[in-house]
C-alpha cells in the first residue's frame, strides 16, 4: 500500500493545489474535510498530515477545528495559514484577531536553521487577517517577517511545523521545496505514486470489486472515458462491453476517431450506437439553450436506458469520475455556485440506473489522468483532447440545431482546431517570460445573424462563424487567447472559401466573467 499524506481541508481556496504538489511528488494525498471521520481520516498507511489554510477565524462560532484523535497520532504536521492558527489556538499559543487583512509577497527572514526552511531569506504570499502573537509552549518562533513576528514556527520534539504564508501557490518561490521537505524529509513518505502503479493498483481494484462479474463502460470521445475504459479493458478484457452513442452533435469525425481507438482493443464488445436521428429530432425548432441542454440530456439518459437493457448479465457500470469532483462533492470544498447553466454531462450517465459503479479514476487529478491514458497506450490527441461540453454542438450551433447547420459548424470548427494544431497553439503553454500561450480550450460557434457579402462579384447572404479560443486554470475564470494575427487571417480565409454558407468570421474578445466560455 503506498505512504499516504493527509490533508485536512479548512475551506482554502488553495486545498486542491496542496493536493497536486504532493502528487507531483509522487506521493499519494487525499484532502477530507476536517469533519470526516476518524476511520477516514486517520489510516495505517498516513505518514504526515497537512492542515490547509481556511477563511475562518479561530474566534469565529463556527470555526473548524483539528480532531484530538490528530494531535494525539503522533503524526509529523504542517499547519498552513488558518492550519496555523487553529494549531496554536488547540495548544495553547496566542492568536490576535485583527480586522487587517495582509496579502501580497514578502520576504521572510529564518531565524533557526531547520529541515523545513532551507533558504535564509525567502519570498513568500501571505494572505491572513489574524495572526499569532505567541507560539504554544515548546513551540519556537523559526520565521519572522515585517508584518508576521511569527512566520513560521516549530515543535521540533514532535516534528509538528506552522506557515503563517502559502507553499503551495507559485507566489512562493520556494514553495514547493517546503512542501517536499516536510513530506519527503520529514514524514519520510515513499514516492510510488507513479502512473504505472496506479494502473497496477486500479486494475487489481477493479478485478477484486468485479470478480467474474462483467462491466458496461460508456464511452464519449473525452479524456476521462477513455482512460477509465481502458483500466477496466486491461482488468477484465473481453468481460467489458462499451458503448459509444453518437449523438450527431460531436465534433467532425469523432465517432469514427472513438472507433479506430477502442476497436482493437474490445473487438465486438464495442457497441456504436448511431442516435444522431433521435437527438436531432428531438431537437428539432428548439432554439432555447437551456431547453436545448434539457433536451440532450434527456434523450441521453433515455437511449442509454434503451442500450443497456440488451446487456442483461451487466452488473457493473464504469463511470470517469476524477478525484477533483469527489472534493467538490464533498463537503467544505464543494462550490455551492448559482446555477447558470444546467450542466448535463453526456458522459455522465443517469443517477437511478441498476448497476453497482466502478469507478478506477475516482483517486486521479486531471492530468494524473492523461498520464495514465498515455501509460496504457491511448493516442497523445485523446487524452490531451481539450474539455467538450456534454450536449455537444448543441449549444454551440446557435438558434435552431438543423443538420445543416451542425455540419456547417463541423467544417468550420475543424478548420480552426487544423490550424492550432499546426502551429502548437491547441494547448496552452507558458513562455521563459511567464506569458500564457495557446489555449485551453478552442472552438467555433455559429451564429444565428446573417449579413451581406460579397463573392465573386455577387452578392451573398449567408450565417457568421465565430471563433472562441481561452486560457484558464480552472475554466471558472478565463481570459481569450491572444491569438497571432495571421493565423486569425488565415482560418478566416479559410471558412469562407470553404464553408458553405457562411460569409463572415469573428472572433470573441470577452472573459469570463462577465461572458462565459460558451455560448450557451
Ligand atoms: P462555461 O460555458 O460555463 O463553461 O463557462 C465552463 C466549462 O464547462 C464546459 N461545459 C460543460 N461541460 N457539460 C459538460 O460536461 C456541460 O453541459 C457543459 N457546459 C459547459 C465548457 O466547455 C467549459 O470547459
Amino acid at each position: 500500500m503506498s505512504d499516504r499524506i493527509l490533508i485536512i481541508d479548512f475551506g482554502s481556496q488553495y486545498a486542491q493545489i496542496i493536493a497536486r504538489r504532493v502528487r507531483d511528488m509522487e506521493v499519494f494525498c487525499e484532502l477530507l474535510p476536517w469533519n470526516a471521520s476518524k476511520e477516514r481520516l486517520l489510516t495505517d498507511s498516513t505518514k504526515g498530515v497537512i492542515l490547509s489554510g481556511g477563511p475562518n477565524s479561530v474566534y469565529s462560532l463556527s470555526a473548524p477545528a483539528i480532531p484530538d484523535f490528530i494531535l494525539e497520532s503522533g503524526l509529523p504536521i504542517l499547519g498552513i495559514c488558518y492550519g496555523m492558527q487553529a494549531l496554536t489556538h488547540a495548544l495553547g499559543g496566542v492568536v490576535s484577531p485583527s480586522d487587517h487583512h495582509e496579502y501580497g509577497q514578502t520576504r521572510i527572514e529564518v531565524l533557526v536553521e531547520n529541515k523545513l526552511l532551507a533558504e535564509p531569506e525567502m519570498t513568500v504570499l501571505m494572505s491572513h487577517g489574524d495572526r499569532i502573537t505567541q507560539p504554544p509552549p515548546g513551540w519556537q518562533v523559526i520565521a519572522r517577517s515585517n508584518n508576521s513576528p511569527v512566520a513560521a514556527m516549530a515543535d521540533f520534539a514532535n516534528q509538528r511545523f506552522g506557515l503563517q504564508f502559502h507553499p503551495e501557490v507559485h507566489h512562493t518561490p520556494h514553495g514547493v521545496a517546503i512542501l517536499k521537505h516536510f513530506v519527503l524529509d520529514i514524514c519520510h513518505s515513499h514516492p510510488d505514486w507513479t502512473s504505472e502503479s496506479i494502473i497496477n493498483d486500479a486494475v487489481s481494484r477493479i478485478q477484486a470489486q468485479v470478480g467474474d462479474g462483467k462491466v458496461l463502460s460508456a464511452v464519449s470521445g473525452g479524456a476521462d472515458s477513455s482512460v477509465a475504459t481502458a483500466l477496466v479493458q486491461r482488468a477484465l478484457g473481453d468481460r467489458v462491453e462499451c458503448v459509444f452513442i453518437d449523438t450527431g452533435l460531436m465534433r467532425k469525425d469523432e465517432a469514427s476517431q472513438v472507433e479506430a481507438i477502442f476497436r482493437p482493443l474490445l473487438g465486438e464488445h464495442l457497441h456504436m450506437v448511431d442516435s444522431s436521428a433521435r437527438f436531432l429530432g428531438n431537437l428539432k425548432g428548439v432554439t432555447d439553450p437551456e431547453q436545448k441542454r434539457k433536451i440532450v440530456g434527456e434523450t441521453f439518459i433515455r437511449e442509454f436506458e434503451r442500450v443497456s437493457s440488451q446487456f442483461g448479465d451487466v452488473d457493473f457500470l464504469c463511470q470517469g469520475t476524477i478525484y477533483s469532483d469527489v472534493v467538490e462533492s464533498q463537503g467544505i470544498g464543494s462550490k455551492m455556485g448559482h446555477l447558470i447553466k444546467s450542466h448535463h454531462n453526456v458522459g455522465g450517465l443517469p443517477k437511478d440506473v441498476r448497476f453497482k459503479l466502478v469507478e478506477p479514476l475516482r483517486m486521479l487529478f486531471k492530468d494524473e489522468v492523461r498520464h495514465v491514458g498515455e501509460v496504457l497506450g491511448l493516442p497523445h490527441d485523446l487524452v490531451w483532447r481539450q474539455p467538450f461540453p456534454g450536449p455537444g454542438l448543441a449549444v454551440r450551433v446557435l438558434g435552431e440545431v438543423t443538420p445543416k447547420r451542425v455540419r456547417t459548424l463541423q467544417e468550420a470548427d475543424s478548420i480552426f482546431s487544423e490550424e492550432l494544431s499546426n502551429n502548437d497553439l491547441l494547448t496552452q503553454t507558458e513562455t521563459n517570460s511567464g506569458e500564457t500561450q495557446g489555449s485551453s480550450q478552442a472552438f467555433a460557434v455559429l451564429l444565428p445573424i446573417k449579413s451581406v457579402g460579397v463573392m465573386g462579384d455577387q452578392r451573398t447572404y449567408a450565417e457568421t462563424v465565430c471563433l472562441r479560443a481561452i486560457t484558464t486554470n480552472d475554466f471558472m475564470t478565463a481570459d481569450w487567447s491572444r491569438l497571432p494575427y495571421e493565423l486569425l487571417a488565415r482560418v478566416s480565409s479559410r471558412i469562407v472559401n470553404e464553408v458553405e454558407g457562411v460569409n463572415r468570421v469573428v472572433y470573441d474578445i470577452t472573459t469570463k466573467p462577465p461572458a462565459t466560455i460558451e455560448w450557451e
